[in-house]
């Protein structure tokens, strides 16, 4: 008899893992992410995902049981966890619940004190609840700042615990400018104490992104692009400084998506199926949405579209400002949003201004979503910065070419077509004012009036590789060497 190979314990823990709990890119990676190492590393790797119990999943109720009821002391106040267990993919996925997750719980509150305690405590639990299980992990794998603070646990509060002896961590950094910051009294309540490291500016020895920094064994940007932008001033956030002279533990891997979910072939939430191959039902989408707003209906009318969080990141002051000068163009547009009251009301105007071709649709949909991501010819991204961004890869893998700036994950996963025709899946540009925006788009408008040329780009963009298989395996190459 021979003795089954040992398999590399991970913990994946998130704020968000769609389909449970999805309010941006976090969600999708920590939904398709774990899945795709289990897919494809099953003998070697026993990963499970751990989310706070929010609210949000208690409403979708998918299958679960309860694994039972713990308690640990944090300061001088005793937090009493419950412990669920649930999956997605085949991944297994413990909810944690106590009283500052569940505390009539968005995701996120919103309220730095409340957000604080929620993720201080949650990054406390889940450490817990391995204890609690008895299963001892190899990596703790954390994302952003909500999770960040349970690298630094390990390293302070329970460097001298034995259960968690050897365990290496990874922070993955979606997006560094929300570090945290505000969480500070919470923290001071459940007993975390400011870091001595001083390579870490002040202000950062007590905020929780950094802190996971500089506790990670490694720290993973998502996107080759963001991991070497994060080292300069203008995207380092205060952290450069810390994040050059500890270049040797910060690296890049580009997102992936599902592809299974994201599937125009397949996609059930879409009227009109289609696909590289098939390709001429594509534009019945288009027709569709065109009738529905109102819109001239018209195939050759080029349909922009945005699926976004309305914040400053995004850039969408330059597309608000850039399409009244555009007026003399054929276009129609449709936004789908939603986040900054501001921008939703100047979205809201200017829909309310020019209702025979742009629309505001200001809520957060999955259904609309697919359907602009099908319907639309041209996307639009044009960001101040962007870690990786998955929008732009749905939007190509459903034919909707990007106009995007050259940053970021945007940079590494568009091809531009000025610089190469040929394999070109977008419109990149470098200068990120309302006037750069407008010349890509302009360029993008000529392009789509070339029906060869168009077509081209989009089989291009809808035959590109966005599967999380090649990142997956970058991941599991991370992992075992740690
Ligand atoms: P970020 O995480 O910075 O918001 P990403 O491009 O990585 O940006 O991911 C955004 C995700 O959120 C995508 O899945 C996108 O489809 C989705 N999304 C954003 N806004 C909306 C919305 N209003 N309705 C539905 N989905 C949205
Ligand atoms: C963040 C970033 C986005 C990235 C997502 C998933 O929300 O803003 O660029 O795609 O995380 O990693």
């Amino acid at each position: 008899m021979h003795e089954s190979k040992r398999k590399l314990k991970v913990l994946f823990a998130s704020a968000e893992a769609a389909p449970f709990a999805k309010m941006g890119g976090l969600g999708d990676v920590s939904g398709a992410l774990p899945a795709s190492l289990l897919q494809n590393y099953k003998d070697e790797l026993d990963i499970r995902t751990i989310l706070p119990f929010h609210e949000v999943i208690k409403k979708l109720d998918p299958p679960m049981k309860k694994i039972g009821d713990y308690a640990f002391s944090a300061s001088d106040q005793e937090i009493e966890c419950q412990l669920f267990v649930s999956d997605i993919d085949g991944v297994p996925v413990y909810l944690v619940d106590n009283d500052y997750i569940n505390h009539n719980s968005p995701v996120y509150h919103g309220d730095w004190y409340l957000d604080g305690l929620k993720y201080a405590t949650f990054s406390l639990a889940l450490l817990e609840a391995m204890r609690y299980l008895d299963w001892k992990i190899d990596i703790l794998h954390a994302n952003d700042w909500h999770t960040a603070l349970a690298p630094y646990a390990l390293k302070t509060t329970y460097q001298n615990d034995l259960f968690y002896q050897g365990i290496k961590t990874i922070l993955s950094i979606h997006n560094l400018p929300y570090n945290g910051w505000g969480s500070q009294d919470a923290m001071a309540r459940l007993g975390f104490v400011p870091s001595h490291d001083q390579d870490l500016p002040d202000w950062a020895r007590f905020t929780p992104l950094p802190l996971g920094v500089a506790s990670a064994d490694k720290v993973i940007a998502v996107s080759p692009g963001y991991a070497r932008e994060i080292l300069t001033p203008e995207y380092g956030c205060g952290m450069e400084g810390y994040l050059q002279k500890h270049s040797n533990k910060v690296m890049g891997i580009l997102n992936g998506i599902d592809v299974n979910i994201w599937d125009p072939e397949t996609d059930e939430q879409i009227s009109h199926n289609f696909s590289a191959e098939a390709f001429s039902e594509r534009v019945n989408n288009k027709l569709d949405l065109q009738k529905a707003l109102d819109f001239v209906v018209d195939e050759n009318i080029p349909l922009l579209t945005i699926v976004s969080r309305l914040s400053d990141q995004k850039g969408i002051p330059a597309i608000l400002e850039t399409l009244p000068q555009l007026l003399d163009r054929d276009w129609q547009f449709l936004l789908l949003g939603s986040g900054s009251p501001e921008l939703e009301q100047a979205a809201d105007q200017l829909s309310a201004e020019h209702p025979d071709r742009i629309a505001s649709i200001l809520k957060y949909d999955e259904v609309i979503s697919h359907v602009l991501y099908a319907s639309g010819d041209i996307f639009l991204m044009p960001s101040l910065y962007e870690p990786c961004g998955l929008s732009q890869m749905f939007a190509m893998r459903y034919g909707n070419l990007p106009v995007a700036t050259e940053t970021g994950g945007l940079a590494d996963s568009i091809i531009d077509f000025s610089r190469d025709p040929e394999n070109a899946t977008g419109f990149l540009y470098e200068d990120k004012t309302a006037e750069g925006f407008l010349r890509s788009l302009t360029l993008a408008l000529d392009t789509f009036a070339d029906p060869g040329t168009w077509h081209k780009l989009q089989k291009n963009a809808m035959e590109a590789d966005f599967a999380w298989k090649k990142s997956a395996a970058k991941y599991y190459d991370v992992y075992k060497s740690l």
